[in-house]
């Protein structure tokens, strides 16, 4: 082999080695920009300490922009098996807070015992049931899981697939 030959060779396999490394760079490079920021990702979804609660208190969080009612229930009120969410020995409700008629945010009036959407008069019961007006079905229940005491919205788990075709 003449030294031309072997310089041209040798050029041959630089050209190619930078190349590929430009390559798996920019692979790396694509690949960054495809996924989601991990700020992103974090925000699809939402933990909440169930531990404060107490019982007949409604709380309101924000999941995805939406409204999510929890609410735990008193101790002798009635269980209901397509509703309630167990943790230990307490039950929630845990629900979308958008009305199922038009999605209006029904608001909770405890002089009526019920949720009341302001916009055409739909009543949802305690455990976000429909009981009056246009409102076609109960309030949706968001996807979630129990971690220990932490209700974790955005994620399926065993109770909340326990409770999905039942409502
Ligand atoms: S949007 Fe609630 S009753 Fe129509």
């Amino acid at each position: 082999m003449s030294v031309k030959q072997e310089r041209r060779d040798f050029i041959g396999i630089a050209f190619g080695a930078v190349a590929a490394v430009g390559g798996a760079f920019s692979l790396v490079a694509m690949k960054k920009t495809w996924d989601p920021l991990p700020s992103v990702r974090a925000a699809g979804f939402t933990s909440v300490d169930l531990t404060p609660m107490k019982e007949g208190e409604i709380r309101q969080v924000e999941w995805r922009k939406k409204p999510i009612f929890i609410f735990k229930k008193e101790a002798n009120a009635k269980p209901n098996e397509a509703r309630d969410v167990v943790v230990g020995s307490d039950r929630y409700i845990v629900v979308i807070g958008l009305c199922t008629h038009l999605g209006c945010i029904p608001e909770w009036k405890s002089s009526k015992n019920a949720f009341v959407c302001a916009c055409h008069g739909g009543e949802f019961n305690a455990d976000g049931e429909n009981i009056f007006g246009p409102p076609p079905r109960p309030l949706d229940i968001p996807p979630f899981k129990i971690e220990g005491t932490t209700l974790v919205l955005g994620e399926t788990g065993p109770e909340y697939n326990k409770l999905v075709g039942k409502a």
